[in-house]
C-alpha cells in the first residue's frame, strides 16, 4: 500500500472526464487500497482517482466518517435526484477554502463495486452530498463549479492568494 500524491487546483487532471473502468484485476485492486489509505491519511471524507492523477472512474468515500465503513464506487451514474439542500463543502484539491454548495437532497446511484458487480443505492443528505461531490470529480467538476459565477471568482481569488502566501513561507 502507498500514500498517493494529491493534485491540487489548477492541475489539468482535475478538469478531465475520467475513463470508465472495465478491468477489475489486481492492479485496480491495489489502486483502490492506495486510494483508501490516502483518503484516511489526508483526513478526507472522499477521494476520487482524478485527485491522485489517474483518469479512471473510481472513487472511495467514507460519509459516515467511521474508518472501515468506506464505499468503493466505480463508473458512477446518478440517475435520480430529488430536492435541494445547501451546505458547506471543502475539497482536498482546493485546500483552505470552502463554500456553501447547493446539491440534490436525495439521489439514486448506479455503479460497479470493486468486483465488477453492478449495484445501485439511494442516499440522502450528507451521504448524498459526498457522492455528488466525488462523482463530479470524475466528470472534471469541482465544488467551485457548483456555485454562482461571482462566488466562484471570489473563492478562486481567495485560493490563489493563500497559495501565494504559502509559497512565500518557504
Ligand atoms: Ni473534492
Amino acid at each position: 500500500m502507498a500514500v498517493l500524491k494529491i493534485y491540487v487546483y489548477p492541475a489539468p487532471i482535475l478538469l478531465k472526464t475520467a475513463k470508465r473502468v472495465s478491468d477489475f484485476g489486481p492492479e485496480t485492486q491495489e489502486f483502490i487500497e492506495d486510494l483508501i489509505e490516502t483518503m484516511y491519511v489526508e483526513d478526507g471524507v472522499g477521494l476520487a482517482a482524478t485527485q491522485v492523477g489517474v483518469a479512471k472512474q473510481i472513487f472511495v468515500a467514507c460519509p459516515t466518517m467511521k474508518q472501515g465503513e468506506e464505499i468503493i464506487v466505480i463508473n458512477p451514474e446518478i440517475d435520480q435526484m430529488q430536492g435541494e439542500e445547501t451546505d458547506v463543502e471543502g475539497c482536498l484539491s482546493l485546500p483552505n477554502i470552502s463554500a456553501k454548495v447547493p446539491r440534490a437532497k436525495s439521489i439514486r446511484l448506479r455503479y460497479y463495486d470493486r468486483e465488477g458487480t453492478k449495484c445501485e443505492m439511494t442516499a440522502k443528505d450528507f451521504y448524498a452530498r459526498v457522492i455528488q461531490h466525488e462523482t463530479d470529480h470524475l466528470n472534471g467538476k469541482l465544488f467551485v463549479d457548483r456555485v454562482d459565477f461571482g462566488t466562484r471568482q471570489e473563492l478562486l481569488a481567495q485560493y490563489e492568494q493563500i497559495q501565494k502566501e504559502k509559497g512565500r513561507r518557504l
